[in-house]
C-alpha cells in the first residue's frame, strides 16, 4: 500500500505545500513573499499575514499539481520550528485543522531536519544516489550553520555550529552594506562570477573545534567599505564584482575549513550539503574539487530543494510516518528547536 504525505512549510517568508508519495515528489508549490524586498529583510508581522493569505491557495495548487484529492492524503506534516512564531502558527493551525477534519495523523517536523532529509527526495525519471549512513551534512542557511553527523533518517548529532551569525546572514548583511537587495546570497553569487576572489582579504575567525563564527567577517567587510569610500565615493560600484567574489571566497574558506576538519576527526567521507547557502555556486565548485582530491562521496541537492520548501517537510513526515511518530492536537510551534 502506498503512503501519501502532505507537507506544509511556513517558518519564515515562504509559504509552501508539497505532496510526497512513497518518497517520490508529486508536487512542491512555493509562494515567495516579495513584500520583504523593499524592507531589506523579513518583517515578521507582514510574513504571518502573507502566510495567512497564501496557505489555502498554495495547498490547493499542490493538491491539483499532484493530481490527488484530499481523501488520498494519509498524513499531514508541518514545520513546528525553528522559525518566526507568527509564521509557524499559520502552518501549524492549518495542519491541525486538516488532520482533524480528515481524521488523519498530524506530524510535526523540525525545519533543520527537513533541510537535511531533502537529500532523500526522489523524483520520477531522475536517477539519484541517496546518502548512506552515517554521513556528514553541512547545513548552511539564513539562520543556521552546522556540521551534523546524520546517523539515520531521524537520528542526527550536531558536532559544530555557529556561535553568532549564520553563513546566510553573513551573505545577506554584507550584501545590504553594498546596497544589494534581500536576500543578498544569490545576488552576491551572481556578481562573484565575474570578480577576482583574491582581490580583497577579509578577516577570518579563529574559533576552536568545529564551531563557526561569522560576525567578525561582517565587521571587517563594513570597515573595509567605510575606509575605501573615504578615498573613492564610487568604490562600491567600481568594485562590485571583486567585493562579492572576495566575500564569497572568505565565507567558503571558513565553511570548508571546518568541514575538512570534521572529515578528519570523524573519518566519515560521505558528505551532504543542505540549506539556502548550499545553492551557492562557488561552494558547490569547491566541494566538488575537495571530493575529487580527498575521495569524498558527495551529495549535492538540486537547487530547488536548497531554500525553504515543503517537499523537505513532506519527506521528513514520510520517514516519521513509517516510524509511527505522530503529534497530538495540543502541539504548539517552537521558535527555537535544535535537531
Ligand atoms: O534555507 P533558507 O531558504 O532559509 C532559512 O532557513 O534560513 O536560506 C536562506 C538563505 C539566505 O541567507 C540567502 O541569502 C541564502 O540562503 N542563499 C544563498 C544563495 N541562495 C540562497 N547564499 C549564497 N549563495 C546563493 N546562491
Ligand atoms: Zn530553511
Amino acid at each position: 500500500m502506498s503512503t501519501t504525505i502532505l507537507g506544509i512549510e511556513s517558518s519564515c517568508d515562504d509559504t509552501s505545500a508539497a505532496v510526497i508519495r512513497d518518497g517520490y515528489l508529486l508536487s512542491n508549490v512555493i509562494a515567495n513573499q516579495q513584500i520583504h524586498v523593499e524592507y531589506g529583510g523579513v518583517v515578521p508581522e507582514l510574513a504571518s499575514r502573507s502566510h495567512q493569505q497564501n496557505i489555502i491557495p498554495v495547498v490547493e495548487a499542490a493538491m491539483k499539481k499532484a493530481g490527488l484529492n484530499k481523501n488520498e492524503i494519509d498524513a499531514v506534516a508541518f514545520t513546528r520550528g525553528p522559525g518566526l512564531l507568527g509564521s509557524l502558527l499559520v502552518g501549524t493551525s492549518f495542519a491541525k485543522g486538516f488532520s482533524l477534519s480528515r481524521q488523519i495523523p498530524l506530524i510535526e517536523v523540525n525545519h533543520l531536519q527537513g533541510h537535511i532529509l531533502s537529500l532523500f527526495i526522489k523524483e520520477e525519471g531522475i536517477e539519484k544516489n541517496l546518502p548512506n549512513f552515517p554521513f556528514l551534512c553541512l547545513l548552511v542557511s539564513g539562520g543556521h550553520s552546522q556540521i551534523i553527523v546524520v546517523k539515520n533518517h531521524l537520528d542526527m548529532e550536531i558536532i559544530g555550529q555557529t556561535i553568532d551569525d549564520a553563513a546566510g546572514e553573513a551573505f545577506d548583511k554584507c550584501a545590504k552594506v553594498i546596497g544589494l537587495p534581500y536576500p543578498g546570497g544569490p545576488v552576491v553569487d551572481k556578481y562573484a562570477e565575474s570578480g577576482n576572489p583574491d582581490a580583497i582579504q577579509f578577516s577570518k575567525p579563529r574559533i576552536a573545534g568545529l564551531d563557526y563564527s561569522f560576525s567578525g567577517l561582517k565587521t571587517s567587510f563594513l570597515y573595509h567599505i567605510r575606509d575605501e569610500l573615504k578615498k573613492d565615493e564610487n568604490y562600491i560600484e567600481n568594485n562590485m564584482s571583486d567585493l562579492c567574489a572576495s566575500l564569497q571566497k572568505t565565507i567558503i574558506d571558513i565553511l570548508m575549513g571546518k568541514l575538512r576538519r570534521a572529515v578528519k576527526e570523524t573519518g566519515i567521507k560521505e558528505i551532504g550539503i543542505a540549506g539556502g547557502v548550499s545553492a551557492n555556486s562557488g561552494l558547490r565548485k569547491t566541494l566538488l574539487e575537495d571530493a575529487e582530491k580527498h575521495c569524498w562521496k558527495l551529495h549535492i541537492p538540486h537547487v530547488k530543494f536548497t531554500t525553504d520548501n515543503a517537499a523537505m517537510i513532506a519527506i521528513t513526515g514520510y520517514f516519521k510516518y513509517k516510524a509511527g511518530i505522530f503529534s497530538s492536537q495540543d502541539v504548539s510551534p517552537l521558535a527555537r528547536w535544535n535537531i
